[in-house]
């Protein structure tokens, strides 16, 4: 072995093996398609954050201006002086407004990313003094430890953003159970989810006039040429949005405008006309659908708050102790 290679050829240092895994995975399926994790490198993080100022994609601004309502009642069902954790807290645009409503000791953002989790907890800190940040650096969805500095205090997670419509219900229940294990018996959960509308309103959240969901969702394509030394023609597939009723999900796909042949990582693929990558779910829910969903993640509901026209809703639950009998 030479002791340095000399080599022409672009060398990335921060792929993520299983970015590469996943994708060569995903595209061998018979049904092809990619976890909506991998949407948000920077780009797709960037784009995200432009898709929530659109005036057709609601759930952002709807839930913002929810939870100014909830916290004039939270104080009501959460104690001061606990904890907040917050999971996937990225930017924590929304953590403020709660910080102020229910003064606790401590908050504990869990982000996978270190560079947001930065930027939030130093945002958090200077607007509230007297409120201890003790950041997390972990993905939420394996196990996290909490940290010592919050034994003892009552915990209120906080997980908003309609994330658990990522989820497959299955999925969402385990997730939800997954909380359930990190924050203990006793503790409480506040969560945003997104609410079954009318199938135009959702589908046109997801189909922007501006275009800026579709390069979203096309970005994933130009990151796997980046990334995965791939050569996809990214103009031979377009952005879709579908409802898929008796899955009451918005489905996002990449679908094949022609045939076209491509290679990733020196793996062959081949597309027929029509055929698509799915690369997003974002599940939507009824009143009687969303207590379930907690429910069966081991949450008891004790109060949700309605946004206008049912468009969202914002729900608070309690971890229960498992139960011998009824
Ligand atoms: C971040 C998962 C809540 O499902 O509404 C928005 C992601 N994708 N437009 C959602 C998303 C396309 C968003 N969540």
């Amino acid at each position: 072995m030479p002791e340095t290679l000399e080599t022409d050829a672009p060398v990335n240092f921060e792929v993520d093996p299983a970015f590469r895994a996943d994708v060569l995975r995903g595209l061998a399926e018979p049904v092809p398609a990619i976890p909506a994790r991998w949407l948000y490198d920077r780009r797709g993080s960037e784009l995200f954050d432009e898709i929530t100022k659109l005036p057709a994609y609601y759930p952002t601004r709807t839930e913002t201006a929810l939870l100014e309502q909830v916290m004039v009642d939270l104080p009501g069902h959460v104690a001061s002086g606990g904890a907040v954790i917050e999971f996937g807290a990225g930017s924590a645009t929304k953590t403020p407004v709660l910080l102020q409503a229910i003064h606790p000791k401590a908050y504990v953002p869990i982000d996978i990313s270190g560079e947001y989790l930065e930027q939030s907890a130093a945002v958090v800190d200077a607007d509230h003094e007297r409120i201890e940040v003790h950041p997390v650096v972990a993905d939420f969805t394996r196990p996290v430890a909490l940290p010592t500095e919050i034994n003892g205090l009552e915990r209120l997670g906080f997980f908003p953003g309609s994330t658990i419509g990522n989820f497959v219900p299955k999925s969402a229940a385990a997730l939800l159970s997954h909380f359930r294990d990190i924050l203990g018996t006793g503790s409480k959960l506040l969560i945003g989810m997104d609410r079954i509308k009318p199938v135009d309103r959702l589908v046109a959240a997801y189909n922007d006039p501006e275009g800026v969901t579709a390069q979203f969702n096309l970005n994933l394509l130009e990151r796997i040429n980046r990334e995965l030394q791939a050569d996809i023609p990214i103009d031979a597939f377009a952005h879709e949005a579908r409802w898929a009723d008796m899955l009451g999900r918005i489905e996002m796909h990449l679908v094949a405008r022609r045939d076209v042949e491509f290679t990733v990582d020196g793996q062959r693929f081949a597309f027929a006309e029509g055929q698509s990558i799915h690369t997003e779910n974002s599940h939507k829910y009824g009143q009687r659908g969303a207590r379930l969903l907690l429910l069966a993640g081991g949450w008891t509901p004790l109060a949700e708050w309605l946004a206008p026209h049912e468009a969202y809703v914002i729900m608070l639950c309690e971890a229960h102790p498992d139960r011998f009998a009824p």
